[in-house]
């Protein structure tokens, strides 16, 4: 194999090997660079920018950067060798730091790699952050903005700095941006030729830009051309494991409902327990019955132990983590027993003997649909004067019965919808909390589903059992187990913008990056970022010792000799690097060195400035550094004064990590440009990596050897079996990203139609018309709704027609309007137009309704300012989409739970994630555009403007629509007592320093039953 490796090139290798003659060609013009004076130099730039600025054409604009890019690196190699032979001093973080580096071949190699889109995979120590100014100075001539993007803040000021020396030298432009800046200095920063940050800075600005700016003064970014991410293996797929997420507060709390409900559940759920104890102790005595202690046959067996079969269901129904329960049934018969009962159970169609189970308890708790709900006898506990309050009203029913009554007041009849829906709302959030507080109690179990720290909760991950700090549980039951535990109750967030890192990069038109380490991982680059892995030879070849990885049978083993190696080397006086994979070991580490007496300082990714200075002394003679596995990326660790003697830096590692990659990073990090260096990995097989995935030929080997306590094994066949069990879990991690990935790309082809949308209205000059159309296309929407083409005029609802058209618009329009229009129609509608498949009479119905808002906009208009009414038509559309969305990535993230849930059975949760939220996007463009319509005429750029409008609105009209705008319905002279409410008065200040205008209110209440008739809520329906 490796024999073969020898004499055959790889086609890595050979694609090396093709870039000598441009390397070649790129050192020839440099040559003759040396003798331009720094001006000529400069000159260059400014040419070669003028040019490119002018191609459009992608494909044209590659061309011609390929045709100048020999003479461009040769550009930067030769300003580097201007700054070295100046012995230019640079200000770098503070730190004065002089320059004396002039590309080498190979990293003009890298630089080409980069320029192609591709990874370059470049040894720790190469000069990657060197290798990138070549691609970076070739493509930022195009003017289009290049990103250079960096794991933390501290990197990206560094080498904005750092680097920046020969941007500047060459006459480009160089930003950088932190997390405290405010938009006015990022715009700067991306406005920049070159603009450094990390991961999360761009794309919480990419968010914010597309998904909250209100105008295009407030976005910052500039578009996507080009980004090279330093550090890729770190960004792109280990912190690609979790979103950007920007969350706000939710709307959708009743926090304090879990607080009130407490202790109520927490005697309801002790007399469950009696109750079941009760179960447990009677199927007791019936398995005692079942089993005869002399061995007789006992009478009528069967129905004996279907009896013990019911009441271990009830148990399970009724407090599933009974330990009792769980003792009865480590007995497999029991076990049988109650599975067969519940069979029984759920063969009935009907199910009328597993409600009368469930009758026989408090409470019922059902593990895989995660529902909990209360019987009657628990509805009775809870409150014996009045059990209906648990119970949910028809609400359908008792809607239709009030619009289908007498009462011919619209105003009236939605004040009676009004009350049905409110105490509908209240029951059910009183039950919600009940469910979830039940659930808490009943299925949630201290220190196994999660801890309490530092007075919160926390989550167990049940697979891994690490803890994740920071997640929620959605859907209120976090404060349920919060309020359980007597620990202070946090305010449900919800998020109002994400994206996944991997989508936020496929945004680049090319996109490459750098790395010590990605060849590992390069079927992962390749399938989700489509990016190639090229792997450059290092400068001078690398002569590290690494040994074969030391394995012991337990950990405390591990540490004794892990130990005894630190004391011998540091005795030479060599520095040590010691890698840990967790900040707890870490710091158990550095107990065990204090005890010793040896000095040492420790590092764990928190603080990057005070770390990366820390690290450049990791090189020292006699220094010992402990780091976890991200502590102090990207710092170079330089040998003190006689350390190469000594044999170099000694890099020790005291676990492997889960993936290959991370272990080849603590290596690479010693033994840099040609240093002399070794490393050496420790294992025990009570390691999680050898727990979880190691494979049982490892531990049956070290039998057979009868391994002895204390004694050591290696062998190079171990690093390999131990390299497959890492294997298994890249695999397995891949797998897990992927998955979050297919997710995500349902969000993310639902985030480009919106944030298309946004940016439409945005950037569009003529929002107005778009108004109009929207208005249109609701209308139509509506008038499908409520009428009918092929019934009669009598059989349409007509009267809800008209009470939601008065509801949005002031026209007051009519019932018999309505039918008049529809009698007139003659005319179908062309076949490809919005209004295809209406009958004549509901097109003349649509185009009686649409002309009128029409021209009642019109007489808006006169009385509207027209800079101001413009913005005011910017914020109706965009509130609207950003109301409305928000709340639909709220439904997407339960969707996302629930779902997770339902993957039981045999269905693929993807594909139901998929055709579910299929559904509710259709919903929300509806609903977004509904609501558009519906304040269409509630937004004013000031009160008079407002005032002014309504009382000019015919006064037959008022009448008709005055509840609905502000008035009274006993409004009458000129409408002159309309009052909108407070919100205009705002509106006029807030248009006038451009900033939001308000809208007015709606008279109709969010929970209100929604005034058109369709039994939703307001806010589900016309409300949206
Ligand atoms: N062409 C060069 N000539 C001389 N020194 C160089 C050259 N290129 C890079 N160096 C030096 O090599 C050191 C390492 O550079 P750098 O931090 O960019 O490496 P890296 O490849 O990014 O490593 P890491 O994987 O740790 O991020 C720096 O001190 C830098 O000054
Ligand atoms: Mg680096």
């Amino acid at each position: 194999m490796n024999f073969l490796k020898w004499i055959i090139p790889s086609r890595n290798e050979r694609e090396v090997k093709k870039l000598r003659p441009v390397v070649a060609q790129i050192n020839e013009i440099e040559g003759g660079l040396q003798k331009l004076s720094d001006d000529e130099l400069r000159q260059k730039t400014a040419d070669w920018k003028a040019r490119l600025s002018q191609i459009q054409d992608k494909t044209e604009l590659a061309r011609a950067l390929n045709e100048i890019l020999p003479e461009a690196f040769a550009a930067v190699k030769n300003a580097c060798r201007r700054l070295t032979e100046r012995k230019t001093e640079i200000i770098v973080r503070e730190h004065p730091l002089l320059w004396e580096m002039i590309p080498f071949d190979v990293q003009l190699i890298g630089g080409y790699g980069l320029h192609s889109g591709r990874i370059a995979e470049m040894a720790t120590g190469e000069g990657k952050t060197l290798v990138a100014t070549l691609p970076i100075y070739l493509n930022a001539l195009t003017g289009r903005g290049v990103h250079l993007v960096t794991v933390n803040d501290y990197l990206a000021a560094r080498d904005s700095e750092w680097m920046g020396a020969i941007y500047k030298f060459l006459g480009l432009t160089v930003g950088c941006i932190l997390h405290d800046q405010p938009p006015r200095v990022r715009r700067e920063q991306y406005n920049c030729d070159i603009t450094f940050g990390t991961n999360a800075e761009f794309g919480f600005d990419y968010l914010r830009d597309n998904g909250m700016a209100a105008r295009k003064e407030e976005q910052v970014q500039r578009g996507h051309y080009f980004a090279i991410v330093d550090e890729v293996d770190s960004i792109l797929i280990d912190e690609a494991r979790t979103p950007l997420i920007i969350s706000g507060p939710s709307v959708h709390t009743y926090d304090e409902q879990y607080g009130q409900w407490k202790p109520l559940v927490e005697s309801l759920v002790r007399a469950q327990e009696r109750l079941c104890a009760r179960f447990l102790s009677e199927a007791e005595a019936l398995i005692k019955k079942l089993n005869p202690t002399d061995g007789s046959n006992p009478q009528n067996s069967e129905a004996l132990e279907h009896e013990i079969g019911l009441l271990l269901f009830r148990v399970k129904t009724g407090q599933p983590k009974s330990e009792g329960l769980m003792k009865l049934l480590e007995d497999p018969e029991n076990l049988k027993l109650m599975n067969r009962a519940e069979l029984d159970l759920h063969k009935d169609q009907k199910k009328v003997d597993l409600y009368r189970e469930k009758e026989e308890l408090l409470f019922a708790i059902d593990e895989k649909s995660f529902e909990a709900d209360l019987t009657e006898k628990g509805r009775n506990f809870v409150s014996p004067k009045d059990p209906e309050a648990f119970v949910l009203p028809e609400l359908t029913t008792a809607l239709h019965e009030i619009d289908a009554g007498p009462e011919p007041d619209a105003r009236k009849r939605m004040e009676a919808k009004t009350k049905v829906q409110q105490d509908f709302e209240t029951k059910a959030q009183k039950i919600h909390a009940i469910s979830q507080l039940l659930k808490a109690y009943s299925l949630y179990q201290l220190d196994v589903e999660y801890v309490i720290q530092e007075n919160k909760v926390i989550i167990v991950d049940q697979h891994t059992g690490r803890l994740m700090p920071g997640r929620r549980w959605s859907d209120g039951l976090h404060q349920a187990v919060e309020a359980k535990e007597g620990v202070e109750i946090e305010r449900e967030t919800q998020t109002l913008a994400t994206i996944t890192i991997q989508n936020y990069f496929r945004l680049y038109q090319k996109l490459a990056g750098m790395t010590g380490t990605a060849e590992t991982e390069a079927s992962e680059f390749f399938d989700i970022y489509k990016l190639g892995v090229l792997v450059i030879p290092t400068n001078e070849p690398c002569v590290r010792k690494d040994a074969n990885d030391a394995v012991y049978k337990t950990r405390r083993e591990k540490f004794n000799t892990v130990l005894n190696e630190i004391k011998q080397i540091h005795a030479q006086g060599r520095p040590i690097l010691v890698g840990t994979i967790s900040v707890e070991v870490s710091e158990q580490l550095s107990r065990m060195l204090k005890r010793e007496g040896i000095i040492h300082s420790v590092l764990n990714a928190k603080y990057h400035q005070q770390e990366a200075e820390i690290i450049t002394r990791a090189g020292q003679r006699g220094a010992v550094t402990i780091a976890t596995n991200m502590a102090g990326r990207g710092t170079d660790i330089k040998l003190g004064p006689g350390v190469a003697e000594l044999g170099g830096l000694h890099v020790l590692a005291t676990e492997r990590h889960e993936a290959r990659r991370i272990d080849r990073q603590l290596r690479g990090r010693c033994a840099r440009q040609g240093d002399p260096g070794s490393s050496h990995f420790f294992i025990s097989l009570e390691d999680d990596l050898m727990r979880l995935f190691g494979s049982d030929r490892i531990v049956k080997m070290m039998e057979r050897m009868g391994l002895e306590e204390g004694q050591e094994l290696t062998h190079p066949w171990l690093n390999r079996s131990i390299q497959q069990a890492q294997k298994r879990v890249e695999q397995h991690n891949f797998q897990i990203r992927k998955r979050t990935l297919e997710f995500d790309d349902v969000m993310n082809k639902q985030r480009e139609v919106i944030y298309g949308f946004r940016n439409e209205i945005i950037h569009g000059e003529d929002v107005r018309d778009r108004l109009m159309d929207i208005m249109e296309e609701v209308v139509v929407d509506k008038v499908a709704q409520f009428t009918n083409a092929e019934s009669e005029f009598s059989e349409w609802k007509t009267r809800q027609l008209a009470d939601w058209v008065n509801l949005n618009f002031p026209i007051g329009l009519p019932e018999a309007e309505i039918l008049k229009a529809a009698d007139s129609g003659k005319e179908s509608p062309v076949p490809e137009s919005l209004f295809a498949g209406l009958s004549p009479a509901q097109f003349a119905v649509c185009n009686f309704i649409s002309d009128s808002v029409r021209k009642a906009y019109d007489l808006k208009i006169s009385f509207e300012n027209p800079e101001a009414l413009k913005e005011v038509e910017r914020f109706t559309v965009l509130s609207a989409i950003d109301r409305l969305w928000q709340e639909h990535l709220y439904e997407m993230d339960s969707l996302r739970y629930s779902i997770g849930l339902r993957g039981y059975g045999q269905r693929d949760p993807l594909i139901e994630y998929k055709a579910e939220a299929f559904k509710i996007f259709d919903e929300l463009m509806v609903n977004v555009k509904t609501e558009i319509c519906h304040n269409i005429f509630r937004s004013a750029s000031s009160m008079l403007a407002f005032e002014n409008f309504l009382k000019n609105v015919p006064q037959q009209t008022l009448h008709q629509a005055a509840s609905a705008f502000g008035g009274t319905s006993t409004a009458s002279s000129g409408g002159a007592q309309a009052k909108p409410s407070d919100v205009v008065s705002e509106a006029a200040a807030a248009v006038a320093e451009k900033a939001k205008p308000v809208r007015t209110g709606p008279k109709v209440g969010r929970n209100d039953p929604c005034p058109c008739g369709s039994g939703k809520k307001y806010k589900h329906c016309c409300g949206r």
